[in-house]
């Protein structure tokens, strides 16, 4: 049962909501309360990329006249991307159509020492646009979620072998180069963020580049689609050897569609099979789905996939099946669905396996899971789950911005009230969770303080 004091905090929901509704929009958000057992149902949209949209905001700095970017999330991580962008000089304004105009050739400092570039990882693509444009960036280390070390390495090196003296001190990186020119780079471990980075910065340097054993994600294809839109010559992304022939300027004056987000989308599809619900989720690139879909279909959920659909069922009381996960740069299964699968598996049918390849320490969400009933056994970067496991609602915490999306969905199937902490963590990627989550008949309030 809610206090009164609680009750009092509850935002304002739809009808469907079974708790009392009060409007205190504006203030800070700090917990999710969701009475799980609802089966969803019914259609939901999924917001552009996070990931393509961070590396495309960045991109822009490079450009040499403006650029117009749609289907830009409005997610905190997005803002603050925004805002260290207007720091440094550019103009940013969001037209009515909710379309972004962006002119960058007001940027007046390589500097972006912008306290909040500390707040989030995509900030360093910065890096690579500004040594682009000005031939030297100087930003702080950036942030993001703790998955164990997250070196930057590979980023080093690449900047290093177009010509860049790279020095970090301070709490900053500091790139700078006389002449930037095209080299041959070899990735040493596959890196979605060093191939963008060094992708962006390379667009202006004299020669061509070659990068090998590139990562492959759809967000790195939508980062050279916008760039080649916007006059450079990028070829080859989306596979593992990567062309940049460099151009002086970039004149830009066009206008790009940031791609749907891959996780995002996924994490409503679990969330349907986890409530063995009915939920068609719109505005997908179903390939970009593939990996899940497969795993999906492996363990009994039933999909059906449209030109930019997929239909997600399961019979109220159809059993799933245990199955293995290993989580691999694309087109492998994706390490940001890693945390929100585990959920599924605790209500499968008999054991699991789930390998995380991609991050040093990315399970530290299982604590949770098990305080609300799961029983799951982490041995170094496998996580073995035991299955048929009836959740129950329990205060847990948002300790990253998946690990939260997965609480979010071990609430659903709960039975009882569980109450998510630290919430912030989940609206960095989520645009309007709690709203398209009711939108499907989950059970879900924002608690505010
Ligand atoms: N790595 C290095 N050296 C480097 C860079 C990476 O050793 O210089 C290692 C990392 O330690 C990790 C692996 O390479 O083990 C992959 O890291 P990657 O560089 O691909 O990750 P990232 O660019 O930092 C992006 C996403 C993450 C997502 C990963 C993997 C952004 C802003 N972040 O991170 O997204 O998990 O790729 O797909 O694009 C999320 O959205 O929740 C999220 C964490």
């Amino acid at each position: 049962m809610q206090t009164q004091e609680q009750l009092n905090r509850i935002q304002i929901g739809p009808e469907t909501l079974s708790l009392p509704q009060i409007d205190k929009r504006g203030t800070n958000v700090s917990s999710y309360i969701i009475r799980g057992g609802n089966r969803l149902l019914g259609d939901v949209k999924v917001s552009g990329s996070k990931n393509a949209a961070l590396g495309i905001i960045s991109a822009a700095m490079l450009l040499d006249g403006p650029c117009w970017v749609d289907n830009v999330p409005d997610i905190a991580d997005l803002n603050v991307m925004l805002e260290i962008c207007r720091a440094l000089g550019a103009q940013i304004k969001r037209e009515s159509d909710g379309t972004l105009y962006i002119n960058p050739c007001t940027i007046t400092t390589c500097e972006a020492t912008y306290d909040k570039v500390r707040s989030i990882r995509g900030s360093y693509y910065l890096l690579g646009a500004l040594l682009g444009r000005m031939n030297r960036a100087s930003i702080y280390m950036p942030g993001g979620c703790n998955f164990g070390t997250r070196p930057i390495d590979q980023h080093m090196k690449g900047f290093e072998s177009l010509g860049a003296s790279v020095t970090i001190e301070y709490g900053k990186i500091n790139v700078e180069a006389e002449h930037l020119r095209g080299e041959h780079i070899f990735l040493d471990v596959v890196s979605v963020g060093a191939t963008i980075n060094i992708m962006i910065a390379a667009v202006k340097a004299e020669g061509t580049t070659v990068i090998e054993n590139a990562a492959r994600e759809p967000h790195i294809v939508d980062v050279a689609n916008f760039l080649n839109t916007m006059g450079a010559n990028v070829r080859g992304a989306g596979t593992d050897v990567i062309r940049i022939s460099g151009t002086p300027v970039l004149e830009a004056n066009a206008t790009y569609s940031i791609i749907p987000d891959q996780i995002e989308a996924g994490t409503y599809m679990l969330a349907a099979a986890l409530t063995r619900g009915d939920v068609t989720v719109h505005d997908i690139i179903p390939k970009h789905m593939e990996p899940l879909t497969a795993k999906m279909e492996e363990m009994g959920v039933k999909t059906e996939v449209g030109d930019d659909t997929i239909r997600v069922y399961m019979e109220p009381d159809q059993q799933l099946r245990a199955a293995n996960f290993k989580t691999m740069p694309y087109p492998g299964f994706p390490t940001d669905l890693q945390p929100q699968t585990t959920v599924l598996l605790c209500v499968a049918e008999g054991s699991s396996k789930m390998l995380e390849n991609v991050w040093e320490n990315r399970f530290q969400y299982i604590d949770d899971l098990k305080t609300m009933g799961a029983e799951i056994m982490v041995a170094g970067h496998t996580a073995i789950i035991a299955g048929s496991s009836q959740l129950t609602g329990a205060k847990v915490m948002a300790r990253d911005l998946r690990a939260g999306a997965a609480m979010v969905l071990a609430g659903l199937a709960a039975t009882g009230e569980t109450e998510i902490t630290d919430i912030g963590k989940i609206e960095r990627g989520y645009e309007n969770f709690v709203k398209k989550m009711r939108m499907i008949g989950a059970d879900i309030a924002r608690i505010v303080e």
